[in-house]
């Protein structure tokens, strides 16, 4: 039995809050964000910042929803800059002026992540069910203006995975050093979608000589990175690391989290930094010990030679796919479940687009679809 040695958080998530100008069809907030209020103060934020350096975590994330909604983000990035962390914003550039560059450069911030939907105004635009398409390119010009290493980002999926030499061709025209095509994760609202979204193999496989045939010729103008959706793989992701081994997302709500969907599992008792220390959580907590180590381990995953590289999976796809969190991930050939999973990639394989988009229409995320499933 493995016995877990629990090393200090090394991320910080701070998901600042839930509000976003965007409605991604594959986000992956909780489709019941609507119901999720009380963000923490700018006090409270800082304590949590202040608790998990002192723990020794070294990253920073600022993220959302879209976190240049708050009004204090300099604040707290001037803050974390003073505690030593290394600050990186995740955003759609929605809010990002020069002022607003101007003033978080000031405070420190390290890097920007910029995300991006597709190549063009028109998939963007719809993707995102907003006109941000030549906003999101001034704000590229920015990022560069103030000396940021441009990392761009796009989420992959059947829609634009047919575009991807336009994209990399885009990241190129606005100098991006880093391009992520992250293909879609089917948590969230990508689940919700997942009939809309999953790519066929034969998409993946294109979109993937497209990339290396790019690596070849632009060699270190821009790091193309390319995550394959695991979906498609026969082991699954060490996701997170490890339950509770280096990740802690803190949700607007203050609710601590050992992953971004971990509210949705159900046995856990989640805590909140209202209530309790990041230390009393990281540690102590039912919630971040629960998938600690592999005493909760079903066969095939108990016994399997490869547990110590991937620990089962990802608890959140399993429940999703088999309604028990700690099942082995279906995506493992070695799971008894694989064959939802098989299952799923052969209907996208059978899908025409056009006729799913009829009887599956795209659910974007705006605040009244979430009321819905809120219930
Ligand atoms: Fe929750 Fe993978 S997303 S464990």
């Amino acid at each position: 039995m493995i016995q877990p040695a629990i090393n200090p958080p090394f991320w910080l998530l701070a998901e600042l809050t839930y509000r976003c100008p965007l409605h991604c069809v594959f986000c992956y907030n909780p489709v019941n964000y609507a119901n999720i209020k009380n963000e923490l103060s700018t006090a409270e934020w800082i304590r949590v910042m202040r608790e998990a350096r002192a723990l020794g975590a070294a990253q920073l994330g600022f993220s959302g929803g879209e976190p240049l909604l708050r009004d204090d983000l300099d604040e707290l990035v001037a803050e974390a800059r003073k505690l030593g962390f290394y600050t990186n914003l995740i955003t759609s550039g929605v809010g990002l002026n020069e002022k607003r560059i101007a003033s978080l450069k000031q405070a420190g911030l390290d890097h920007i992540q910029l995300s991006f939907q597709d190549s063009t105004q028109e998939m963007n635009d719809f993707l995102s069910s907003t006109k941000t398409f030549e906003l999101k390119k001034k704000v590229a010009g920015l990022i560069k203006q103030y000396d940021y290493p441009m990392v761009m980002n796009v989420v992959l999926h059947r829609h634009n995975i047919p575009h991807v030499d336009k994209i990399i061709d885009m990241a190129l025209a606005l100098e991006a050093e880093y391009l992520e095509l992250a293909n879609t994760q089917y948590y969230g609202w990508a689940m919700k979608n997942r009939q809309q979204l999953l790519p066929t193999r034969e998409q993946l496989v294109a979109a993937e000589a497209t990339v290396n045939a790019y690596r070849e010729k632009i060699g270190k103008q821009c790091k193309l990175l390319f995550v394959v959706p695991d979906y498609f793989e026969e082991r699954p992701k060490a996701c997170m690391n490890g339950w509770g081994s280096i990740f802690l997302d803190i949700a607007p709500d203050g609710a601590a989290l050992p992953c971004h969907n971990a509210r949705e599992l159900p046995g856990l008792d989640i805590p909140n930094v209202k209530d309790h220390s990041i230390r009393e959580i990281w540690y102590d907590s039912q919630a971040f010990n629960f998938f600690r180590g592999d005493s909760w381990m079903q066969e095939p995953c108990r016994s399997c030679s490869e547990k110590e590289k991937d620990f089962g999976g990802c608890r959140c796809q399993a429940f999703l796919l088999t309604g028990d969190p700690a099942a082995t991930d279906p995506v493992c050939s070695k799971s008894p479940n694989h064959h939802v999973v098989k299952l799923a990639i052969g209907e996208a394989e059978k899908r025409d687009l056009e006729p799913v988009a009829q009887e599956f229409p795209l659910i974007f995320r705006t605040d009244a679809n979430s009321k819905r499933y809120a219930g």
